[in-house]
């Protein structure tokens, strides 16, 4: 885990995305608030459920990425974040990886009933755009994130 954030430090990224304030806070700490939210203890009041999955490459058991679902949205996320985030380690990218994560996440998001799920995408990130067609995804709109980035929200219907 050491060397996964570190790797997104270097690289200047001090977002981990599908992390849920992983990048803010130490491992345990963030194990120990992942345990108290397994058991839908409200973290805060407008905190919504959500599964956080490590992507691990079963070969070398290295960890490639991670990927946030949350289970319904609150109003924040209805607007600018959306269902579903993911990462994939700065070495580990255009090799696939992210394809194969939202893939998975969408079946995880069918098994938990969700019938469309939202992606959120800035619009100058141009892997994550076709990671998102490439799964089904369609654009509703766009619109600029609060922090001034222009974002693409796309909706992918689970069959
Ligand atoms: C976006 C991100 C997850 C993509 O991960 P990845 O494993 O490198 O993506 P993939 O290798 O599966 O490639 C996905 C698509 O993007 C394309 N792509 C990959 N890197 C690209 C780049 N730098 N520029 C443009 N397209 C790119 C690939 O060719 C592929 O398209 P194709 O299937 O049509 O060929 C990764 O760059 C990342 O972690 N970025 C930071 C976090 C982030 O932006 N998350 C998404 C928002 S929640």
């Amino acid at each position: 885990m050491h060397s996964y954030k570190q790797e997104h430090l270097q690289q200047g990224e001090t977002e981990l995305h599908g992390g849920v304030l992983l990048d803010r806070l130490p491992y345990p700490d963030w194990l120990a608030l992942a345990a108290r939210s397994a058991v839908f203890e409200a973290v805060s009041p407008d905190w919504v459920v959500s599964s956080t999955f490590f992507v691990v490459r079963s070969s070398d058991h290295r960890l490639v990425g991670m990927v946030n679902i949350r289970h319904t949205l609150n109003e924040y996320q209805r607007c600018y974040s959306g269902h579903i985030g993911y990462g994939v380690r700065p070495s580990e990218r255009g090799k696939g990886y992210a394809g194969q994560i939202l893939r998975l996440s969408l079946e995880f998001a069918r098994s938990i009933g969700l019938k469309q799920v939202m992606l959120v995408c800035d619009k100058s990130n141009r892997a994550s755009r076709r990671t998102i067609l490439a799964n089904g995804g369609v654009l509703e709109r766009e619109c600029v994130h609060p922090d001034g980035e222009p974002i693409e929200i796309y909706w992918i219907t689970l069959a």
